[in-house]
């Protein structure tokens, strides 16, 4: 069974109470004309709520970009996602880049937060990538299969999750790799998965993210075992996330 495909929008660090506009105008724009993707914004925490409350109704999803794995307790400055849960979230980002290498998030912390969002409701979309030297070491294949072996719990459904293949040097960069080279590595994930889930492991969309934007999005979200995308900047604008969604055709 193919998965749906999911374009999933990673707001980052960006995005006020006014940014709530192009929420609505990518809620009406699939309201007019439907979409064979799941839509996906994932909004900083702040407006989580507030997000939630102006989606509602609509086939647009909301998520968070990171959660402790724990439920509750003295953990300042945290969020669990039971609270991301109760604020509204459906999914949740986890292991991306920019918390591997800024928060020092390891493997393993990630596995104990797929295991958190996974109790609380929430579906993780696990973001894997090689950086620049790796790649020109030529490891990228094994950098990027040995973290979804190891950020991954031992027992999963496929329908319970998403992986996103995030290439380190291509977020933000406005660099993307070759379609060859995502098929090359959407090709390793799917094999682990399978490896890992049997049959399941078929199950769960493999997102592309880093740099996807309406000009090259259509290339890239036909590509080979490519299940959709997870965009950054572009999904700030709904004028320039619509025609991304648009372009699964
Ligand atoms: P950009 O689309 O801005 O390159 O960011 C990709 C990303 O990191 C999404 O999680």
């Amino acid at each position: 069974m193919k998965p749906r495909p999911m374009i999933a929008g990673n707001w980052k660090m960006n995005g006020l109470a006014a940014s709530l506009v192009e929420a609505r105008a990518i809620a009406d724009a699939l309201a007019q004309a439907g979409s064979s993707a799941e839509v996906a914004l994932c909004p900083p925490a702040t407006l989580i709520g507030q997000m939630a409350e102006a989606l509602r109704g609509s086939p647009v999803l909301v998520g968070g970009q990171d959660c402790r794995a724990e439920a509750s307790g003295a953990f300042t400055g945290d969020i669990s996602a039971e609270q991301l849960k109760d604020a509204g979230a459906s999914l949740v980002i986890l292991g991306h880049s920019e918390r591997r290498a800024g928060h020092g998030e390891t493997d393993e912390l990630v596995v104990a937060k797929v295991e958190a969002a996974l109790r609380a409701g929430l579906r993780p979309i696990v973001c894997v990538g090689e950086t620049l030297e790796e790649r020109e070491a030529g490891w990228a294949i094994a950098v990027v299969t040995g973290q979804v072996e190891d950020s991954l719990p031992k027992a999963l459904d496929g329908k319970a999750f998403a992986v996103a293949y995030e290439p380190v040097w291509a977020i933000g960069s406005g660099l993307t790799p070759t379609t060859e080279q995502i098929v090359e590595v959407h090709t390793a994930i799917r094999g682990v998965l399978k490896r890992r889930l049997g049959a399941s492991g078929e199950a769960a969309p493999i997102l592309y993210g880093g740099s996807v934007k309406p000009s090259n999005a259509a290339e890239i979200l036909h590509a080979d075992e490519v299940g959709g995308a997870l965009v950054g900047g572009a999904s700030l604008k709904s004028a320039d996330f619509i025609p991304i969604i648009r372009a699964l055709g």
